[in-house]
């Protein structure tokens, strides 16, 4: 039913190109939330341990009626579990929260390098990799240098990496790296959390299509060819990120866009953060 296109990982695995963010959604909330956005046609939710929230994704996935295999689920490792033994457990842990026997991708939130961790981290991710319990894996927050190191010290590719990114921070050498390596870019704080909603510029491109800036933001994402994946919690926002396929940027308004990048993070930087 989903008008949602897929992208191919290098691993086979296909990822929706819109998910549904559920970061400061109060677990209270997710439950209710999550169903609301199944209900609009996502098909991909993208949670975390961090978020504490991953029973009520794991309760709207089951409560849905959608078969699990229609639904693409990503959890994450948070810092302070990172470790081989630690996160094999720490996974067993994810999916007993969710209530599942696999996620479709599982992913190193930060890499934290002066814990000098996420090489082992990785193997262990290997390992669920290879037993089937994470359909495909992935980093978060990673830079070319942590990359770099997977590659030359581990067996598996990374599949995703998620990155802060939006008009403001538009990571233009590391997209570019992922697409040398085979690596999908996804987008984290696509909207950067509603900072760039009432930028001019984008404001005029909108118009000309009838579109909110919400809507021609995400569809600048979906044209780059990144992985995009908003969060709300406002019923008619999650309705109104979800209608975004009957349009189509043009190349001088995706040029203008690309001029708005100031290379201004909203969140934390991932060569120093390291919040346990
Ligand atoms: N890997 C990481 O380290 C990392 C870090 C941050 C985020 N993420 C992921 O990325 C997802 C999205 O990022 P995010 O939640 O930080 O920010 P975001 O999606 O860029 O923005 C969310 C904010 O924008 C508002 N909003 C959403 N749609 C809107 C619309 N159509 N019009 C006006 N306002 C709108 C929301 O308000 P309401 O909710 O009040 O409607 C909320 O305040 C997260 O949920 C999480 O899954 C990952």
């Amino acid at each position: 039913m989903s008008r949602v296109p897929s992208l191919t990982l290098h691993d086979g695995i296909e990822i929706p190109q819109l998910g549904f963010g559920v970061f400061q959604v109060p677990p209270d909330d997710t439950e209710e939330v999550v169903g609301q956005a199944l209900e609009a046609g996502y098909r991909h939710i993208d949670t975390a341990a961090a978020y504490r929230n991953e029973k009520g994704v794991g309760r709207a996935v089951a409560n849905s009626g959608i078969p699990r295999e229609e639904i693409f689920v990503t959890t994450k490792l948070w810092n302070s579990s990172q470790g081989f033994d630690s996160a094999l457990e720490t996974f067993d842990k994810s999916l007993g929260r969710l209530g599942m026997d696999y996620v479709d991708l599982y992913l190193i939130h930060w890499p934290v390098p002066s814990q000098n961790l996420f090489v082992e981290t990785w193997r262990a991710f290997e390992r669920i990799h290879g037993e089937g319990r994470a359909r495909t894996i992935g980093v978060s927050n990673f830079r070319i240098d942590d990359l770099e190191r997977l590659e030359a010290e581990t067996e598996v590719r990374p599949t995703v990496n998620q990155v802060e990114l939006h008009p403001q921070m538009q990571q233009g050498e590391l997209r570019s790296w992922h697409e040398d390596h085979g690596i999908v870019t996804e987008a984290w704080s696509p909207l950067a959390q509603g900072a760039v909603l009432g930028n001019d510029t984008v404001s005029g491109i909108a118009s000309a299509h009838g579109k909110t800036t919400a809507q021609t933001i995400l569809r600048w994402h979906l044209q780059l060819g990144n992985v995009v994946i908003p969060k709300s919690v406002t019923p008619q926002r999650i309705r109104e990120n979800f209608d975004i396929f009957d349009f189509e940027l043009s190349e001088p308004e995706l040029d203008a866009i690309g001029g708005l990048d100031r290379g201004e993070r909203i969140g934390p930087d991932p060569a120093t953060f390291a919040l346990a």
